[in-house]
């Protein structure tokens, strides 16, 4: 009897998803050295985009924060088709083509790749891309190896998703049950979510933000005022300005928000997810101003988790140019000089420019998310 290195010990640990990703590539190294690097992207369906989500390259990465219309990808569509991995031993083949996306990995030194679709329920998910720096790695007897491990990693990312998944139903359930007295629509949701998305992209490369950090924001920023479940329909939904103590109560929705999110972690098992943190300082504190007047703690500057500084952005931005019950919706020229002007104040100034710098982008969102007009 002996015992055994599990090399694969380290997906037993409560680590993020990309270094686990990271350990599943070691130990495939240890058998096939030739796999230079492991990727994910994910597929929303609603926008038709890829999105880069966690990758494993020992430090070089060719499409960090990519993102692209699958429209824009013929060959990538074809996969999802036929429903059947793509092996190409010699990506040379795509050196004067338009396919960009390979010709990136190309660019990097890889020189053949196989890429599995990833379905569940029958729906396609996204894609698992294993790179090799030699040509022709990928042939009948490793392919077979390839297959399994790719189908593992695709677990491990179901796993993830749906954790952070019943996550979101949960919270939308509750959400949904007092919700109606809210003037916060769906399209807030998402335009919500995708200007959180757009904010952290463009300071990325300052804070070494990964994709999935990046991801973590777009999928939790929609749950920033969950604590408002608790607020009742006198005030959240009073016409006009509030009272002092209406203020009052109105603000117990940021610490409401965090004890929310940890009785329903309990509740699924969750409270050991990793990522919950990004999620619980969202919920806590987006309302607090770097220069220390915020709620409900008055942190300031950097003391603010990055998260809530970029929700905070996105949030105000969103209710300005929304009709609330309390007020008309602004235009967007007169939100982003609103944004100026609390910018370094209440909200993070590289934040702000960070949407402001992006306005194409932001004007695609409202049109793609924009109001239900029968509400
Ligand atoms: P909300 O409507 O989602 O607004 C989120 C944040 O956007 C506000 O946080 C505030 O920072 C910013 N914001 C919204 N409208 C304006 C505006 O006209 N001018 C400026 N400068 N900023 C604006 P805040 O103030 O902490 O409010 C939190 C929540 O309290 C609001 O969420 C809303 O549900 C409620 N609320 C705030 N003021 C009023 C009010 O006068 N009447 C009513 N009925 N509710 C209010
Ligand atoms: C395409 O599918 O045409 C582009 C995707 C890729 O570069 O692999
Ligand atoms: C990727 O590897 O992230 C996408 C490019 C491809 O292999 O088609
Ligand atoms: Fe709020
Ligand atoms: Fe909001």
């Amino acid at each position: 009897m002996f015992h055994h290195q599990d090399t694969l010990q380290r997906l037993n640990e409560n680590i993020p998803l990309g270094e686990k990703l990271s350990s599943v590539h070691e130990a495939i190294k240890a058998q096939f050295p030739f796999i230079d690097r492991i990727a994910v992207a994910i597929y929303d369906a609603k926008t038709d985009t890829l999105k880069t989500y966690v990758h494993s390259s020992g430090g070089d990465s060719p499409l960090q924060h990519y993102q692209a219309a699958m429209a824009d990808a013929p060959s990538l569509q074809e996969i999802v088709k036929l429903r059947k991995p793509r092996v190409v031993n010699d990506l040379n083949i795509f050196a004067n083509g338009s396919q960009k996306h390979s010709q990136s990995i190309q660019k990097q030194g890889y020189a053949s790749s196989y890429t599995l679709p990833m379905f569940l329920n029958d729906e396609f998910f996204g894609f698992v891309f294993f790179n090799s720096m030699q040509k022709e790695v990928f042939d009948g007897s490793t392919l077979h190896y390839f297959d399994i491990i790719g189908h593992l990693i695709s677990l491990l990312i179901i796993n993830e998703q749906s954790s952070v998944r019943t996550l979101l139903a949960t919270v939308k359930t509750a959400h949904d049950m007092t919700h109606h007295r809210d003037s916060e629509t769906g399209a807030h949701i998402d335009r919500m979510s995708r200007y959180s998305r757009l904010i952290a992209l463009h300071i990325a490369d300052r804070h070494n933000l990964d994709d999935e950090y990046i991801e973590n924001v777009f999928l939790f920023s929609p749950l920033h005022d969950i604590g408002k479940i608790a607020i009742g329909d006198n005030i959240l939904q009073k016409k006009g300005k509030l009272t002092e103590e209406e203020i009052e109560i109105m603000r117990t929705h940021a610490n409401k928000g965090g004890e929310i999110i940890d009785s329903m972690l309990k509740d699924h098992g969750l409270d050991t997810f990793e990522n919950i943190n990004i999620l619980r300082n969202i919920a806590e504190y987006h309302h607090e101003a770097v220069n220390g007047t915020g709620y409900p703690r008055g942190l300031q500057g950097e003391e603010i988790p990055l998260e809530a500084r970029i929700v905070a952005v996105a949030d105000v931005f969103d209710a300005l140019t929304s009709k609330r019950p309390y007020k008309e919706a602004w235009s967007n020229h007169d939100a982003y000089a609103m944004l100026q002007r609390l910018a370094g104040g209440q909200l993070d100034k590289e934040c702000v420019d960070a949407l402001i710098a992006n306005k194409e982008e932001v004007e695609k969102i409202q049109r793609e998310f924009a109001e239900d007009p029968l509400g």
